[in-house]
Formats: C-alpha cells, structure tokens, sequence
C-alpha cells in the first residue's frame, strides 16, 4: 500500500528506527528492492530524481511503481521525488502518484549553484503549501554537503574539486535549521552534517569522528516533529568494489560511510537514509561477474537476474541494520 513521508517516518520515530531511501531508474531495481522489503517485513522509501524520470519517462515510472505496488500489497511504499529543483517538477511527481516530494532548494533550479536563505525558504514554502493541500509531505534541505575529511563540496553540486569548504560551511547551523523549519513547514529535513554524494566520499577508511552526531542531535532536540534525513549514506562495500575491479572495472580506492555511523545517526534522530550509489555498485557488480564469466551469454535476464541478487542483498542487509526489518 502508498504511504506519506510524515506516516512513515512518525511511526519510524515512535519506535526508534530509520528508513532507507532507495533510488529507482528501472524494473530490476524496483524487483530487488521490493523483494527485499517483502523478506524483511519492512517499509520502504522508493526515491526517483529528475534523471530516473527522465530516463524512465514519467508515463512508465507511475505505472511501475503502480505494478510494484500490486505485487507487493503487503509492502508499505512511500514514492518520493528526490532532489527536486522547482515547483512544477514537485507538481507534476503529484500528479504522477508520488506521496512525497523533496524540494532541494539548497540549490537554485539548475541543481548546481548554491542558494541563499531566502530563496531556499520562499521556494520550499511555496512548494510545502502545494504539496500539504494534495496530502503530500515534503522534504527540504538546507546546507551544503561535503565532506569533512577532504573538504570537498558535493560533487553533485558541482563546486567539488575545485575550493576548499570550512568546516562551518559544511554544517547546517542548528538555529538556522529550526527558523527554517518554522518558515516552510517541511515534514523533513536534509542537514549537512559530513557527508556527500557519490562513490568518492572519504580517502581513507573513516574513524568514528567522520560525522557530525552533535549536529544532528542539536538539531534534532529544536525540532522533534520534524523527521531528519542523511544524504550520501552509501557505505561503498569493499566487496562490491572488489567484485567490480575483479571483472574489468576501474573503481579507484575510496570509502563511504561505515553501517555502523549510519547506526550512530540513527540513535542521533535519523529517520531516512538515502542510499543510490551502493545498490548501482551491487547491480554493477552482479552484471560484470555474469559476463566475465560466461562470455557467450547474451540473454539480458541471465545478467540481470544476478544485478538484481547482489541489490536484494545489499536492501535486506539495510532493513536489518537500520532496524525497518519487522515494521510493515
Ligand atoms: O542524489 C542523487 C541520486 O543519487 C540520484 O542521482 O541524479 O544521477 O539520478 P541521479
Ligand atoms: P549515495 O550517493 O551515497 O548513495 O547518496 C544517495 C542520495 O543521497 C540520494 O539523494
Ligand atoms: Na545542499
Ligand atoms: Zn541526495
């Protein structure tokens, strides 16, 4: 059945556990997640941003999420746009079924350049008063991620690589977040508190001062009816890298966030975990090994089928670690 972000998450913060958000561009992704969730008894966070729609078309995109609906009725779903830029692409997910909306208004409309306190505000606000008026939640954001350790900005926001940030400019001011949540009236809230997107997270494998728990706490402690959200909480499995470099890949020596700092997050107030990178590693890895090793394959299923596999794997693992295993 189709949840809200705010049913999902309250009863997530009544009992203390955190659900993942995982990032959907196709069938086999949303099969392995689905599966899953029905083998953990969980409720999932089904995220498509504006590159899954665009890839997926918005047509196919609500109709296979209706087909996973009904496959799985015992599944709770929360469809979510992630990462959305304006209003008309949170509209028009409405339209299309979402039951939750993400207005990332951290960053103008092109998805890249940081925007300012009132901008981020007045868009969200917007964006909130819409999607409550449909029953639709909504997450904002506010702050620039990057990570501690290097202080590189988000890639994905394209200022990475190139200037140094402070480590002040890589949190999200808990003072700042609690007006912000009074502003827009947001259900959730991405904060920055160290990490980013993609697979090149950290350089070295992170100690336990990789993540800024304090952060979330403060934040958390303002704002107990607002549910907050980690970004960039790939792990990117050694195993999963090795599996890749083994069968011709090139995937060069990084680390992302270690379960267990997610698990710290978690106990910090964290209730959604957005998750891509590591599910497109686990399908990467499961379709390298089938055509490595049986190079007169050519059936689509054959490799697919194993993709899908090592994702089921990595989504089940997640439930269990984050503790959504058992609450469908
Ligand atoms: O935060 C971004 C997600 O990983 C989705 O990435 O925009 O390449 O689909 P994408
Ligand atoms: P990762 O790149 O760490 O998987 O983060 C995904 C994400 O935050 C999607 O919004
Ligand atoms: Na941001
Ligand atoms: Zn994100």
């Amino acid at each position: 059945a189709r949840i809200t972000l705010r049913q999902l998450l309250d009863h997530a913060a009544e009992h203390g556990y955190a659900v993942p958000a995982f990032n959907i561009s196709n069938m086999e992704m949303g099969l392995a997640i689905m599966s899953a969730a029905r083998e953990a008894n969980a409720p999932v966070i089904l995220a498509a941003s504006r590159g899954a729609r665009s890839y997926a078309g918005d047509k196919l995109l609500a109709r296979l999420i209706d087909g996973l609906v009904e496959t799985f009725p015992e599944v709770p779903v929360c469809m979510h746009l992630d990462h959305g830029n304006d209003l008309a692409t949170c509209a028009t997910a409405i339209q299309h079924g979402f039951t939750s909306v993400m207005m990332d208004g951290s960053l103008l409309a092109d998805g890249k350049t940081p925007a300012d306190y009132a901008y981020n505000m007045d868009i969200t606000r917007r964006v909130t008063e819409m999607a409550h008026a449909c029953g639709v939640s909504v997450e904002g954001e506010l702050g620039v991620l990057g990570s501690l350790e290097t202080g590189m900005g988000d890639q994905e926001d394209g200022h990475g690589a190139t200037e140094k940030l402070s480590e002040e400019q890589l949190l999200t001011d808990p003072a700042e977040a609690e007006q912000f949540v009074k502003d827009t009236g947001v259900d959730a809230l991405a904060v920055a508190m160290g990490t980013s997107h993609g697979a090149y997270k950290f350089t070295r494998q992170p100690d336990g001062d990789i993540l800024a728990m304090s952060v979330i706490e403060e934040i958390n402690r303002r704002l107990p009816d607002t549910h907050l959200v980690m970004h960039g909480s790939s792990s990117v499995p050694e195993d999963l890298q090795q599996i890749i470099n083994s069968y011709g890949g090139d995937i060069r020596p990084t680390w992302g966030v270690p379960v267990e700092e997610i698990q710290r997050g978690i106990r910090s107030g964290v209730r959604k975990v957005n998750i891509d990178t590591d599910n497109r590693m686990a399908m990467t890895a499961g379709v390298r090994r089938v055509l490595s090793e049986t190079p007169d394959e050519f059936d689509p299923r054959k490799y697919l089928k194993e993709g899908k596999a090592l994702m089921q794997e990595l989504c089940k693992a997640r439930f269990e670690a984050f503790g959504t295993a058992g609450h469908a």
